[in-house]
């Protein structure tokens, strides 16, 4: 009974978000990605809604210290990436993340990126990139998702 009763909710719950997203490492140089959550994700590719706010989790951990991180989020549209604007760069607040970062930690950065109205309807990339205060990437995942 308890059993059947915790696999509705776990059934429920997936539902909504998928801790383990698919996604390709498209360059990481400092460091690591660990795993990736999307909510909210059914399937994949994630379908991101126009006019909601999705938010993104990643796992990952520096291979060095690491003073502040900036967020630089890119749709990747047949091949060419696109600026998307993120309402806070700053990975260093509201993220998760407290910085200074340290070597070897394991640190869960989350973001909110909204998919405004005003997106066209199309399949692309979604490329998020963590990079430390010279430009190099400490991560950078390319994300499969389609704009509905
Ligand atoms: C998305 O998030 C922003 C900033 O937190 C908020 O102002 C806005 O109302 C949210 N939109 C929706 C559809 O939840």
């Amino acid at each position: 009974m308890a059993s059947s009763f915790l696999f509705i909710i776990l059934v429920i719950s997936s539902c909504y978000a998928l801790d383990n997203v698919r996604y390709r490492d498209c360059g990481s140089q400092v460091g690591k990605v660990k795993s990736l959550s999307i909510n909210p994700c059914t399937s994949q590719p994630c379908i991101l809604k126009r006019g909601t706010n999705v938010t993104v989790t990643i796992n990952f951990s520096p291979s060095e210290s690491i003073k502040k991180i900036q967020a630089v989020v890119f749709g990747v549209l047949e091949g060419v990436p696109i600026p998307f604007p993120l309402p806070n760069p700053n990975g260093c607040s509201n993220s998760g993340v407290k910085c200074p970062l340290e070597k070897s930690a394991m640190y869960k950065y989350h973001s909110i990126i909204p998919v405004k109205k005003i997106y066209p309807a199309v399949t692309l990339i979604v490329r998020w990139e963590l990079k430390n205060s010279a430009g190099k990437k400490v991560v950078c995942l390319d994300i499969p998702a389609s704009i509905e």
